[in-house]
């Protein structure tokens, strides 16, 4: 037991890692608000801070203890202990050894148990200390308060979890097997958000192509029939979705992007690696060849799509020869975005302890080759982009006044000047191209 705590009156929560973090993120502070527990003012300590984290790569848990850590010493010298609460996947990966080694941590949730928050606040505050990494499907999204976010962009977890068993990858222990949400209660929080203020959906999952419903009228759906009665909410500018897997890529999805106007030309495949044997011992379930055939019938559908990718450099085993063939696939596809990263073995994962881990510096000479390949293709993706005329939706106010940042169709950072407001939609032409946005000048409101 731990002394019993005053209630906390304000929170704050750090979201680490992916985009579905951020949505769980604003989930929990959706429930602490309707418990009257207020997000801590700016520069103010809050009651109550929920660690947010991600495990994917790196010294994720190391990172969570030197946070309680802070949390603990900047406690002691306000005199006042917040409540903590440590959350996603670090949680649900190391629940237990985190309530051993950090006795200052009140509260350990998982991903897919968090609805249970206000119940574990309530134990807590007794002196309680309570842990929760069940995984009960689909019940966190039935118990969950309706949305109340406010904002122009907006992110929507439609399937949850990963059944694909990449041989490095932490996912498919840490938010369990796949899972979608019912089409109904997706349309109704799509249409709820769009009532508070959203003008662009991001629809999300770890497999977010791998969704799959029964649409109004009792047919089975994938993520196309979802996004074509998404397409349908007037309000509605912006369908986006993220993460695909090469494998559940269906034909009614490829053919949206020539169907739907509101569905953006932007496209987030990972491929991983550009060999085939890695692929194999990644368990990627698909060769270099099988993904380029993808790409290939996207750009026949919607020839100015922008494609992003994620890349892994120094898998076990990996030779020189074989790290070459990724920087070719990279020539091959021209990706207008992407995100690379050093193989990180993570604790339970089959390549964890496979032969042939690669060296520290090998690791991050690969990295920076392929770095200076992906700089090059996404600059080359900006100059081609100038003189197009397309419409920004701004997110963000710029560095001098009456400056302005959005995003493109095609998901870049657009800078231009007028008067206008975060959330306008406005129409751009594109003047001048950087390695990482461009410039833009006023055409008309769009
Ligand atoms: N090491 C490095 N990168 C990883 N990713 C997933 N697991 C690992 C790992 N163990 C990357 C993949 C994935 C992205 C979200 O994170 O590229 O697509
Ligand atoms: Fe991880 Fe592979 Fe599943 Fe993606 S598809 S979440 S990389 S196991």
């Amino acid at each position: 037991m731990k002394p019993a705590a005053v209630p906390p009156k304000t929170y704050r929560v750090k979201s680490f890692g992916c985009q579905m973090n951020v949505y769980d993120g604003e989930r929990m502070a959706e429930l602490l608000g309707d418990r009257g527990i207020a997000p801590a003012p700016e520069g103010e300590d809050a009651d109550l801070v929920i660690l947010n984290t991600c495990h994917i790569r790196e010294r994720a848990a190391e990172k969570v203890y030197s946070d309680i850590g802070r949390l603990v010493f900047a406690g002691k010298q306000a005199g006042k202990q917040p409540l903590i609460a440590v959350a996603g996947c670090v949680a649900q990966a190391e629940g237990e050894e985190i309530m051993k080694r950090a006795p200052a941590v009140s509260i350990v949730v998982g991903p897919q148990a968090y609805h249970r928050l206000p119940e574990m606040l309530d134990k807590a505050v007794q002196g309680k200390r309570a842990t929760d990494t069940d995984m009960p499907a689909i019940a966190k999204f039935d118990a969950l308060p309706q949305r109340k976010k406010r904002g122009p962009s907006a992110f929507l977890t439609v399937q949850e979890g990963c059944d694909k068993f990449c041989t490095y990858c932490v996912v498919p222990y840490t938010r369990g097997a796949e899972i979608s949400r019912p089409f109904p209660h997706l349309v109704a929080e799509a249409q709820k958000l769009v009532e508070a203020g959203a003008k662009e959906i991001t629809l999300l999952g770890q497999n977010v192509n791998a969704w799959s419903g029964e649409d109004d009228k009792g047919r089975r759906t994938g993520l196309a029939g979802l996004i074509h009665a998404l397409a349908r909410i007037d309000g509605l500018e912006r369908i986006r979705y993220t993460t695909s897997h090469p494998n559940d890529m269906d034909d009614a999805l490829i053919a949206a992007h020539g169907e739907v106007d509101k569905l953006m030309p932007y496209l987030h495949l990972p491929v991983q690696a550009g060999n085939d044997r890695i692929l194999k011992a990644m368990n990627r379930q698909h060769t270099a060849e099988s993904y380029l055939r993808i790409i290939e019938r996207f750009r026949a559908v919607r020839p100015d799509i922008a494609l992003s990718g994620d890349f892994i450099v120094g898998f076990p085993g990996e030779t020189e020869a074989e790290f070459e063939d990724t920087l070719r696939i990279v020539d091959e596809v021209r990706y207008a975005a992407c995100f690379s990263f050093k193989y990180s073995p993570r604790p339970g994962t089959p390549a964890a302890t496979m032969e042939g881990q690669i060296a520290p510096d090998v690791m991050a000479d690969r990295l920076q080759r392929l770095q200076a390949r992906l700089a090059h293709h996404q600059y080359a993706f900006n100059q081609a982009s100038v003189g197009k005329t397309c419409s920004v939706m701004i997110d963000r106010t710029g560095r001098d006044p009456g400056q302005w940042l959005g995003k493109s169709p095609w998901l870049q950072s657009v800078w231009f000047e007028g008067d206008y407001a975060i959330g306008d939609l406005v129409e751009v032409t594109l003047a001048d191209a950087g390695p990482n946005s461009l410039r833009g000048v006023i055409s008309a409101p769009a």
